[in-house]
């Protein structure tokens, strides 16, 4: 039985066969619609979420299975104290599979060693957030045409932001790839991060200003300040409008350049970008689904 806790947990081959996957589903929509006939998905989220904990709900539900689930711990009987491994364990009656959100860093991995169904880390505290790097890279490989040979800059919380900690994990495993880390001093990438690029060999740089980078990127993975990991509310209110990716800004940019966000955005893209054509983030929403029926098929062995 496989889980995902991580995207390093799936080689670049198998990546590539799941993204292979992805983009058949996105054009063959009726082939795959009875494929999870008679299965069910728990989603178990600890913390907040629309775009995950849904973005699994459609593609259960678009392969033909059904869905239970909590959106939120007080109405789950953790708010009893119960635990996360015996909480998995009765859910592995119920279901065939689980995706789980959790405020604390390794919660999914406690799941994953009690479950007797396949558990799919939904995103652990400021930690990894694997199934949000899976949607990163079909989005990039499938606009881009390949996961290499080009300058990605990550911009805004790179300290507390989990999407970027997991994507740079994963994108160190293809070739040529250059990192511009641009975020303020308090927000930069944590240091075991550099260190791994030092100790392979790859590039980056560390700079705090978005316009001077803007000509350079092939990639802009913008981010959010994650309000919900400071500890002092006068440092997020600081920091929370450090970046805003505008129409002048974008006016910088290559013409083929992407622009990436996970979401939810707060103010850090003007709504006036979405109408670039370089503006990719709801397209990357769009195949948040796609990747997703393809790991339940992969991790259900019906693929
Ligand atoms: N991208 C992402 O994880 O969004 P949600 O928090 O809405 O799930």
């Amino acid at each position: 039985m496989r889980h995902l806790m991580s995207p390093l947990d799936f080689t670049t081959q198998e990546l590539d066969r799941l993204f292979d996957l992805a983009n058949d589903i996105e054009h063959n929509k009726e082939k795959y619609a009875h494929a999870c006939d008679g299965k069910i998905l728990a989603t178990c989220f600890y913390e907040p979420s629309t775009r995950t904990r849904l973005s699994f709900e459609s593609a259960m539900t678009r392969l033909g299975g059904r869905v239970i689930g909590f959106s939120d711990a007080g109405s789950s009987s953790a708010s009893k104290g119960e635990s996360v491994s015996d909480t998995i364990r009765v859910i592995s009656c119920y279901a065939d599979i689980c995706a789980m959100r959790h405020p604390k860093e390794g919660a999914p991995m406690v799941a994953m060693e009690r479950s007797l169904i396949p558990v799919i880390n939904a995103g652990d505290g400021g930690h990894q957030h694997p199934t949000q790097t899976l949607t990163d890279l079909l989005t990039i490989r499938s606009l881009k045409g390949s996961l290499g040979g080009f300058t990605i800059g990550l911009c805004g919380d790179l300290k507390f932001g989990r999407t970027v900690h997991s994507l740079i994990h994963a994108l160190v495993r293809y070739e040529d790839i250059r990192f511009l880390f641009i975020s303020p001093e308090e927000l930069k990438v944590p240091d075991y991060i550099t260190e791994m690029l030092k100790n392979k060999d790859i590039p980056y740089e560390e700079v705090t200003s978005l316009e001077d980078v803007m000509p350079r990127l092939d990639l802009l993975y913008m981010t959010r300040v994650q309000k919900e990991r400071f500890f002092n509310e006068e440092d997020y209110i600081r920091l929370k409008d450090f970046y805003i990716l505008d129409t002048a800004k974008m006016e910088l940019a290559k013409p083929d350049m992407l622009v990436l966000h996970p979401l939810p955005r707060v103010n850090e893209i003007s709504v006036e970008v979405d109408s670039d054509p370089r503006a990719a983030y709801f397209k990357q929403a769009q195949y948040g689904v796609y990747v997703r029926m393809a790991l339940i098929l992969t991790l259900l062995e019906l693929a």
